[in-house]
């Protein structure tokens, strides 16, 4: 079995994090989203994959390269333009050949557990298993239908009536028949060869489709509000490890993850929490649900349920930050220049909420 992951689109949606990087390589818990989907595909067994680029392949390659820091082979399958996720399929072709291959969106979180149900889909005789997961109003999303038998019926992408509250999560399974579906349908609305239709195309002519109904948490990154509600997710979820330093005079509560490097220096950190290689917290709080990446430096100040980025600097700010998402290399400082004043320097599309 092989596995193809979709890095391709553009991530307006989550801007202005995504001009300088694509939205797959968001950090959740300091481990990009990408990383993550690699890591359940190899955890299933399945050590070469596929990963589908688009305009942000170079930053992508820099990040995953051959893919042997985790155990897999990545070839990668440059699509021109995002033509949609049956399109992303058609050009992948040579690369999946005939085995049965996993599909998963690069941008999407799904609590740990799934790998097994990969592994199963490889001995089984189904043509295609879909992940469903209840949400409450699932109209931006691929919806599924089933049948008193628990069969597929029906399948329509981002309905104005969804049929039912099972929305697809972006992980697929599928045997060589998908390429029939893909090469048959034509493109929707938005202009994209959707893989909800090619599931359709495939329910209508009679192939075994078997849907899997997810219980756990999913998170669709795809809009910047539900990036910290991930992090918390994954924070719950992650071992701890302490592997930098910390004084004497800090204290560190449960469930939090100092890495190598790290240094915690007369300050507070509570879990669940993580802090990066090489960051600095110096007379500083960190509170619950709150990741620190790598190379940032937290001095004098309070921050909690936030993550922050690379390289980044937050010096001498004497109001608590919350529930803020902070991009790499920014830099939040007291200034001792009068005029006494706020002066900022942010990127397009960037939000500030001054007391
Ligand atoms: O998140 C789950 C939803 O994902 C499903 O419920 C929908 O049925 C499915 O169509 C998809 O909807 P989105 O409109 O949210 O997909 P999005 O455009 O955000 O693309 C998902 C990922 O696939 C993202 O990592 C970018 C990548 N992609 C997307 C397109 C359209 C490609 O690599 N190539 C493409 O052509």
């Amino acid at each position: 079995m092989k596995g193809l992951i979709l890095s391709g689109g553009t991530g307006s949606r989550l801007r202005p994090l995504t001009y300088s990087n694509a939205k797959q390589l968001i950090p959740v818990a300091n481990k990009p989203i990408l990383v993550r989907v690699i890591e359940t595909i190899r955890d299933a067994g399945i050590t070469d994959i596929g990963i589908v680029v688009g305009s942000t392949a170079k930053q992508i390659k820099d990040v995953v390269g051959t893919g042997s820091r985790w155990g897999v082979k990545v070839t990668y399958i440059e699509q021109d333009a995002p033509l949609g996720l049956a399109h992303a399929v058609k050009i992948s072709q040579d690369f999946l050949g005939d085995d049965r291959f996993v599909m998963f969106l690069g941008d999407n979180v799904i609590e740990g557990g799934i790998s097994p149900l990969i592994a199963q889909f490889a001995n089984s005789k189904w043509n295609s298993q879909i992940v469903l997961t209840r949400i409450p109003d699932p109209r931006q999303y691929g919806v599924a239908e089933l049948g008193d038998n628990g069969r597929i019926i029906n399948l329509v992408e981002k309905p104005q009536n969804p049929p039912s509250d099972l929305a697809l999560v972006g992980i697929y399974m599928f045997d060589a028949n998908v390429f029939k579906a893909v090469n048959a349908i034509k493109p929707s609305w938005r202009g994209e060869l959707e893989i909800t239709d090619a599931l359709k195309w495939l329910v209508q002519n009679n192939y075994d489709v078997h849907p899997y109904i997810h219980e756990g948490w999913w998170i669709d990154t795809g809009k910047r509000e539900d990036m910290l509600e991930a992090n918390d997710l994954v924070l719950e979820e992650i071992d701890y490890e302490i592997a930098g330093y910390i004084d004497r005079e800090s204290q560190v509560g449960r469930r939090v993850t100092i890495e190598r490097g790290a240094e915690i220096i007369n300050s507070v950190v509570r879990g669940p929490s993580i802090i990066g290689e090489n960051a600095r917290i110096v007379n500083s709080y960190i509170g619950p649900y709150t990741s620190i990446a790598k190379d940032v430096i937290v001095e004098n100040s309070e921050i909690e349920h936030s993550m922050v980025l690379e390289n980044s600097k937050i010096i001498d700010i004497g109001t608590r930050i919350q529930d803020s998402l902070i991009g790499s290399h920014v830099e939040i400082s007291r200034s001792p220049i009068k005029p006494k004043a706020l002066k900022l320097s942010l990127a397009d599309y960037s939000q500030v909420g001054i007391l």
